[in-house]
């Protein structure tokens, strides 16, 4: 095997994102599914997750995936339980799922909106995006220790963002202080298991293109919003979150752990 191909090598290890359907967690998995691991994606999304397994299969791709929702703990466990039975081993997870919660308390061309207002919030909105953002998290990191201390280590990849960074008025407001817990969460994690041998990192884009909030990044009024934060002149395209992935699972990214990666064409860098 060539070095490049070795220090990227992923053929044949056990994958979950979780999330898979859509977005970036389809970009993760693509990219290990290409290069030759073995995937599992859950996801709510039961339509749309088998309109992605198919078009990778066809591409001659070992994937497959398991209608879960990453806020029902037993049904999470016992999804990675059939990965390990049938992989025969768990070593690499993103948990990646998320959703904004709800309208910010302003509108993307800067006038406030009262349905993102505070006082305003429901509280199911608020309970299901901390359950969602944040202990899911908690969730997937738990039943992946399950297999992997075992096993004798793994990777661990959680999709953060740049709003546990910076406070996006747009966003729904639980998401800040969730993705912020996140980002605490993985460096503990990490201080807890790297002695496992297992790696615990996070992902924290700035703005892609992809079907959160409805796809929203779509808009033109939206799109401008977050448009106009980056350094170089654009949003994120999924394509450009698979290097990274790569990275983070193979054994090039052998000595990363507890890093919090920012992935955002600079635009925390114009806002900070
Ligand atoms: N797109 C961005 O600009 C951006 C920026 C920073 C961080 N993120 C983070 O990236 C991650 C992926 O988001 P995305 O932008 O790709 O969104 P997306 O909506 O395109 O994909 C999210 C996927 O998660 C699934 N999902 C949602 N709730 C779920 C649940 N309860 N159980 C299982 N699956 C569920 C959806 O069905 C969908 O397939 C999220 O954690 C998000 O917070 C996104």
């Amino acid at each position: 095997m060539a070095a490049l191909e070795k220090m990227f090598n992923v053929k044949g290890k056990s994958v979950i994102v979780t999330g898979g359907a859509s977005g970036l967690g389809l970009a993760y998995a693509e990219i290990m599914a290409e290069h030759g691991a073995r995937v599992c994606l859950f996801d709510i999304d039961t339509d749309g997750m088998n309109r992605v397994v198919a078009d990778m299969a066809q591409k001659g791709w070992d994937v497959w995936g398991q209608t879960v929702d990453v806020g029902d703990r037993p049904a999470m466990a016992a999804a990675f339980d059939a990965v390990a039975a049938k992989h025969g081993r768990i070593d690499t997870v993103f948990a990646n799922a998320g959703i904004d919660p709800g309208p910010g308390f302003n509108t993307p061309t800067g006038e406030r909106n009262p349905d993102g207002a505070i006082e305003n919030i429901p509280d199911e909105q608020w309970d299901r995006g901390i359950e969602i953002n944040l202990t899911s998290v908690y969730v997937t990191v738990k039943n992946a220790v399950r297999h992997m201390k075992p096993a004798g280590g793994g990777e661990i990849i959680v999709t953060s963002s740049i709003a546990a960074l910076i406070n996006e008025s747009i966003v729904g407001t639980s998401y800040m202080p969730a993705k912020a817990a996140v980002n605490h969460f993985v460096r503990h994690m990490a201080m807890e298991l790297g002695a496992y041998g297992i790696r615990v990192n996070a992902i924290l884009p700035g703005p892609f293109i992809t079907n959160i909030a409805g796809g929203r990044l779509r808009n033109k009024a939206d799109r401008a919003a977050f448009e106009s934060q980056s350094l170089i002149g654009r949003i994120g395209d999924v394509e450009d979150i698979k290097g990274l992935a790569l990275l983070l699972a193979s054994p090039a990214g052998a000595y990363f752990t507890g890093s919090l990666i920012v992935i955002d064409g600079g635009s925390l860098t114009r806002m900070t």
